[in-house]
Parts: structure tokens; sequence; C-alpha cells
């Protein structure tokens, strides 16, 4: 029996994905062979591997001076990779604090180049710090934020204007869940296991005009450039992960793409957002403004009850609820491939657990 996995990633996938992966896993389309035992330098793979490019491109229009970059070791890989690639060890280069992995993208990137924290929403991190206030440095090598807190669940309903600055996001929680206009944007990298598809694969979106600048010792198989020319096959990719990532590509076009999917999306959250806020048992502590349409932590006015919302959500068929580690409470991921049913089905339960337990 399925559940509904609210997991902040690796998340849940759509059904239909796993079933067409299921009924393609002996033979791929008269291949007789599984996707996962195809050469990546084959034809069948490449034309997987090139339908997947062309599917993103689609889906976020991708303007055609953008290389679109499959690589391997997660956005932490990319902490280090962007200042590896777009900066010298001389460079200043402006990050936005608003949660832990801004946090943690801070401390990699201050291996490598000048770090200016520009805006600094500090713990707990339930707000953005208003972009009139951002301590920005003029020649900066680019601007880095989080669009999305996965764990503190605080998101940019909007794109920050850093003037002429390369501005760099990491979208690991966020990408494709809206429509965004890339051209806004220097670099946006994310990693695949959320809103794209299984772990393993990381994705780079990087304007070609800051390709082609890595540091002297930056390894090949994180240097841009070097990439960018194989087609992100320098090395062996994540080819399964590349593939089921084309098949949610796919089912995100099926469903009307990330227009259609930011209006689910935004539902989804309002309706959980109102129930939280409608009680005086869940509280969410992010500012409206900036509360996330993906990652939704709710506290139980009882923390003692924790344990057995849970256990109780659990047994209803609601699972991994439970919140990031270092925050505690309860944490909804809601990514594209939550239906509206899932989300109806934990706001029923929320009531009921209020009623009997409040
Ligand atoms: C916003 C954000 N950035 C970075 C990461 C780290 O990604 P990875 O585990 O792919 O290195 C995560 C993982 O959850 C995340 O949510």
């Amino acid at each position: 029996m399925r559940v509904y996995n609210f997991s902040a990633g690796p998340a849940v996938l759509p059904v239909e994905v796993l079933e067409q992966a299921r009924d393609e896993m002996l033979d791929w389309r008269g291949t007789g062979m599984s996707v996962m035992e195809m050469s990546h330098r084959g034809k069948a793979f490449l034309s997987i591997a090139q339908q997947a490019e062309a599917d993103l491109r689609e889906l976020l229009s991708i303007p055609s001076n953008y290389k679109v970059l499959f690589l391997q070791g997660g956005a932490t890989g990319q902490f280090a990779g962007i200042p590896m690639n777009l900066t010298t060890p001389d460079s200043v280069v402006d990050y936005i604090n608003t949660g832990a992995w801004s946090k943690k993208a801070i401390g990699e990137a201050k291996r490598y180049a000048k770090v200016n924290v520009a805006a600094d929403a500090g713990e707990p991190y339930t707000s953005i710090p208003p972009v009139s206030s951002w301590e920005l440095t003029p020649n900066a090598a680019y601007v880095h934020y989080t669009p999305n807190e996965t764990i503190g669940g605080v998101e940019f309903h909007f794109v920050p204007d850093v003037g002429n600055v390369p501005l760099v996001a990491d979208m690991s929680s966020t990408i494709l869940s809206r429509p965004i206009d890339v051209s806004k944007f220097g670099l946006i990298y994310a990693g695949a296991q959320k809103n794209i598809g299984p772990a393993g694969l990381t994705i780079v979106i990087v304007r070609e005009d800051l390709i082609g600048r890595a540091r002297p010792g930056t390894p090949a198989f994180m240097d841009y450039a070097a990439m960018a020319k194989d087609g992100s096959m320098l090395n062996t990719p994540p080819t399964y992960a590349w593939y089921i990532a084309g098949l949610v590509l796919q089912w995100l076009k099926r469903k009307g793409g990330v227009e259609a999917m930011g209006k689910i999306n935004q539902a989804k959250a309002e309706k959980l957002y109102a129930t939280i806020d409608a009680s005086s048992f869940y509280r969410n502590p992010v500012a409206k403004d900036a509360r996330s349409w993906m990652n939704v932590p709710f506290t139980l006015a009882r923390p003692e009850l924790d344990k057995t919302f849970i256990e109780e959500a659990k047994t209803a068929g609601l699972v991994t609820l439970e919140g990031h580690r270092a925050v505690g409470g309860m944490r909804a991921s809601i990514y594209n491939a939550m239906p509206m049913e899932g989300v109806d089905a934990l706001v029923s339960f929320m009531k009921e657990f209020e009623r009997t337990h409040g």
C-alpha cells in the first residue's frame, strides 16, 4: 500500500513515474536491457539524456545562453563547486543567510573566497531580511541565496534584484515548483531528490559567460567548462537517476508544467497554513510573507504529544512528518508529487488529532 510520504528528501515521486519505471525495468523500449545496464555513450541512453535536458529547458524556459549540467555530488558539492568555478582567491562573494542551508553554503564558500554575509536573518530563521537592508558588495563575484530553506520552511516569493552581479540560487527544494525567470540568474543549482527525481543527480543551470574560469586545482568533474564540453559525460553520469528525472519532467509536462504546478502548490500550502492558523494547537513560526510552499514546519502546543502524533499519523498512512532533528516538531514537505489528496488527508488528521488530544 502506498502511503502519503511527507519526507523532505529524498521525497515522494509521482506514482505514474514509478509505474513507468517498473514497466520499463527489464527491457527499455526494445533494447532488451534496463536503463541501469546501458552504456552512457550508447544511442539509447543519449536519447534519454537529451530528451530530459530538452524537457527541462522547455519547462523552465531556459534561454539558449545557459548550459544545463547533469552532475553528481549533491547541492553540497556545489557549495564548493560554485566558488571554485566563479571566484579567484581574492574575490568577495555575498551570501544571504536565511537558514541552515544558507549557513552550510557560507561555511563551504569561506574555504575558497572572501565571504561577506550581506544579510543575516539570524536564528531561529523565520523571516527574510528586507532587500533594502542587504549590504551588498558592488564588485562581488556573485550573490548567493537560498530561495527555499528546506529545514526552516522560509521561502522567497520574489527574486531579489542585485543589479549586475550574478545571482546564484540554491533551488534544491523549490525548483520546478512554480515558474521562474531563469534570465534573472547567473546560476541555479539543485539536488534532484525533492522535485526532480532520485538522489544522485545534481542540476546546474549556468549562464555561459560564467563558464570557463575555474580555479587551478578544480577537479575536472566539478569544472563547468569541462562538463559542458562533454555534455555532462566527462565521466559516467548517474544514468538511472537521470532517466527517472526525465520521466518526472515528462509527467510535469503532462500536468501542465510549472504554471499549473505553481497554482496547485500554492493551494496545497494555503490549505495547510490555514489549518495551522485556525487552531491554537498548531503553530508555524515563519513570517506570513516568507512561508514556504514546499516545506511546512509546525509545532504542537504540547510537545509531549509529538510522538503520539507521529505514531497516529503513521497509522493513518501519513509518514515522515518528523521535523528536522535540529528544529524538532513536525514538518510536512509537500513537493510537486504530493497530491492535494495527501494534504487533505493530513489536514483531516490534524483536525481530528486536535479534537481528541488538544
Ligand atoms: C536547500 C538545500 N540545499 C542543499 C541541500 C543539500 O543537498 P545534498 O544532500 O544534495 O548535498 C539540501 C538537502 O536537503 C537542501 O534542502
